[in-house]
């Protein structure tokens, strides 16, 4: 009877023991590696993404096809912009948005031409293509 017992309990912890392996096994964890997301949100953009951006909205909202960087077209050359807004240290951006009268020409009839764009498509973009649309006249030198 005694040796039964012994059988028994050996064969006790060796299930036991086979269990506390499997268990082990099961514990192992898998991580995953952790993924950094990068947020690289358009108003944080470099400067020189900003001019890049602005380079393209001159062309693709057609400010090209009235201003050039050096000569006088329908409108004033992009650096005589340029000279008079810094000189009296004004804003591009508050006159495209409308807030500022025109500093550059004021000739009424060349004002109306420039206005009709400032309501016709001007208003409906978006202040950041404002800032790149300044970031790229200014960058003109
Ligand atoms: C159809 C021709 C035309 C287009 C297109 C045009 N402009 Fe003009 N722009 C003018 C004329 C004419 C003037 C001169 C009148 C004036 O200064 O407001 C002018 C003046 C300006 C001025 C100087 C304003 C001032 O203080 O006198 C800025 C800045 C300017 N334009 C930016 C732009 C930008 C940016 C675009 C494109 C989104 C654009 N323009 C598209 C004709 C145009």
């Amino acid at each position: 009877m005694k040796r039964i017992l012994f059988v028994f309990a050996v064969l006790a912890l060796v299930v036991s023991s086979c269990g506390e392996s499997k268990k082990e096994e099961v514990k192992k964890e898998v991580e995953a590696p952790k993924e950094e997301v990068k947020e690289t949100p358009a108003a944080s953009a470099g400067s020189e993404d900003l001019v890049a951006m602005g380079e393209k909205l001159f062309t693709d909202k057609t400010c090209v096809s009235c201003h050039q960087a050096e000569a006088k077209i329908v409108g004033p050359s992009i650096k005589d912009i340029v000279q008079i807004y810094s000189d009296q240290d004004a804003s591009i951006v508050s006159f495209l948005k409308g807030e500022q009268e025109a500093i550059v020409d004021t000739d009424p009839g060349q004002v109306a031409i420039m206005k009709a764009n400032l309501d016709g498509f001007v208003k409906d973009l978006k202040e950041e293509e404002l800032k790149a649309l300044e970031a790229y006249m200014l960058s003109i030198k």
